[in-house]
């Protein structure tokens, strides 16, 4: 039980943190003009490399304008709304209405947002609690809409959980565990706030939150960099829980590559899907994580340490990711005609995967132009699946090379069809049947074809889809996936998510008015009408690390 008063925050005194502060960076690009880009198609056809050209850095904006939040005017009234100059949307100040009322209270600081108020369902589950995942684009929302304060105190909060004792059966946790969800219990005879929190042990099959762990460094960074305050970033408590993150990834044992080895269900996906073993979400949201750290972790010797740590990481991730995890039409037709049993060091091969078993759909699926990160690669099993939110994610984190970032968005806009269909946007595809879903979900009723998990559409993406858009410069694409949402969302009780094959049905048991999929629609329009945003949730190729890989031997010895 929480018993404590929040931490306090020291002011520490900034030996170098947030380096990458100081990058190229999309909202020092695009300030204020850019609120009319929509009106613009020269913004459309060209890449936001492009657009660089001819800004001198530092001189289009100032600090302030980059980091200062918007104004609000009113509580109710979103600040984006009123600061451009076009009408919005008349779902906007629904969504935000309903995002306000998901707020959770706790000692009567706002810390976070319910995951759904769905009063005509009849099962509560584990929906009426303050999940760390899906609080991430509420929170994002906040912070676009000028309102840090709930972010910081939902980022203390998760920070004080983490330092509680985890246990299911007779096993602890490793320390730097995050909870999956928590909830505020409020006894109104005694007037007192408690909480509750989940780390895998009340979980619908026991699997601890990988995805937590990894999302709060990213809310971290998100927080800092929309503020400007690296006080938070910079204390003891955050700095150590940021640690002992790390610590849990990062340790050494019998593993040959240097992606994260996952229990099935440990992230978005949270029940048996066939995503064990090193599923592309949990890869580029490590990667992510790793290089958000890398920007907050302070060079004192404890922070040293991990960051030296976390270069090394990075640069095998980095290479092990692009070069075996890339599907495109040469590397398909390649492993196509791979030879197997190949031994040594020569072995083109290396994970011996069979040809035979490519699943058919793979060969009509792949467009000659475009490609994406496949689900999961380990010895003798390639998953060929695509999953949305792994792929969105390499784009923002730079884990996928600028053209591999391309590519991803050539490959939606060329399999709009099958990826988007009428409602943005499919969690993984294609869908698992007959036999097949049989042995790899064990029957489960929820995750039936072309349903929730296995093949269903989630609003929630559509911010990443929109982020990615923006960072590739086709905010287009973007557009068109806004549209459609917008024809549906409202009126349908903003769904948690749709099945079928292109999405049409509101999800067999999905949950209404679910609160990620209101606040991605938010934070989609937001960041389309304002792309400085995508600044907090994107990071640009690390330029520092070029030079590194091209002295790559010295990194063996
Ligand atoms: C479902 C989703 C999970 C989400 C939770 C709360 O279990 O699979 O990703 O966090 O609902 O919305």
């Amino acid at each position: 039980m929480d018993g404590t008063k929040e931490m306090g925050l020291r002011n520490v005194s900034s030996t170098c943190s947030i380096s990458d502060m100081d990058d190229f960076d999309l909202s020092r690009l695009l300030d204020k003009p850019r609120l009319n880009i929509e009106r613009k198609r020269s913004f459309d056809e060209r890449s936001l490399s492009e657009l660089s050209i001819g800004f001198t850095r530092g001189g289009l904006d100032n600090y302030e304008s980059t980091y200062s939040p918007g104004g609000r005017s009113g509580f109710d009234t979103p600040a984006s709304s009123t600061r451009n100059s076009f009408e919005p949307h008349p779902m906007v100040a629904d969504a935000w209405e309903a995002l306000r009322r998901s707020i959770v209270y706790f000692r009567g600081q706002p810390v976070g947002t319910i995951a759904a108020i769905d009063h005509a369902s009849e099962e509560v589950l584990n929906y009426d609690q303050v999940f760390v995942r899906d609080f991430v684009p509420s929170a994002l929302a906040f912070l676009m809409n000028g309102e840090p304060e709930i972010v910081k105190n939902f980022l203390l909060k998760t920070l004080h959980l983490q330092g509680w004792e985890k246990r299911i059966d007779r096993f602890k946790l490793g320390e730097g565990a995050m909870p999956a969800s928590f909830k505020v219990l409020h006894d109104p005879i005694r007037k007192t706030d408690t909480l509750i929190a989940d780390f895998g042990e009340s979980a619908i099959g026991r699997v601890a939150p990988v995805d937590s762990g990894f999302w709060w460094i990213i809310l971290l960074r998100a927080y800092t960099k929309s503020t400007g305050d690296l006080s938070l970033a910079e204390t003891s408590e955050c700095q150590k829980g940021m640690r002992l993150i790390l610590s849990l990834c990062l340790s050494e044992g019998f593993d040959t590559f240097p992606t994260l080895l996952c229990a099935d269900g440990c992230s978005m996906i949270d029940r048996r899907m066939g995503i064990y073993g090193y599923p592309i979400e949990i890869q580029a949201l490590f990667f992510m994580s790793l290089r958000c750290a890398l920007s907050m972790l302070k060079h004192d010797t404890e922070g040293k340490e991990f960051i030296e740590r976390i270069v090394k990481r990075l640069h095998a991730l980095r290479y092990h990711m692009r070069s075996y995890f890339w599907l495109d039409f040469q590397q398909l037709n390649d492993i196509y005609r791979y030879k197997t049993e190949e031994y040594s060091h020569t072995a083109v091969n290396k994970f011996n995967v069979i040809p035979d078993s490519i699943p058919d759909w793979v060969f009509d699926f792949m467009p000659t132009r475009g490609g994406y990160f496949i689900g999961n690669v380990s010895p003798a099993r390639m998953d060929f699946r695509w999953f949305a939110l792994g792929n969105c994610v390499a784009i923002l984190s730079s884990l996928a090379t600028p053209e591999q970032s391309m590519a991803i968005m050539d490959l939606i806009e060329s399999r709009w069809e099958e990826l988007v269909g009428e409602m943005p946007l499919k969690i993984a595809y294609p869908a698992i049947e007959s036999h097949e879903w049989r042995i790899v979900t064990g029957c489960d009723p929820k995750n039936t074809r072309w349903s929730y998990h296995n093949g269903g559409s989630w609003p929630v993406l559509l911010w990443m889809l929109t982020a990615a858009c923006i960072k590739t410069g086709r905010p287009q694409i973007a557009r068109r996936a806004i549209d459609l949402a917008e024809t549906r969302l409202l009126k349908d009780s903003w769904p948690e998510y749709y099945d079928g094959k292109v999405g049409r049905f509101i999800g067999k048991q999905a949950r209404k008015y679910q609160t990620w999929s209101i606040a991605g629609y938010l934070v989609a329009k937001m960041m389309l009408e304002d792309p400085s945003h995508l600044g907090m949730i994107s990071l640009e190729e690390d330029k520092q690390m070029k030079p590194v890989i091209k002295r790559s031997t010295s990194w063996t010895c």
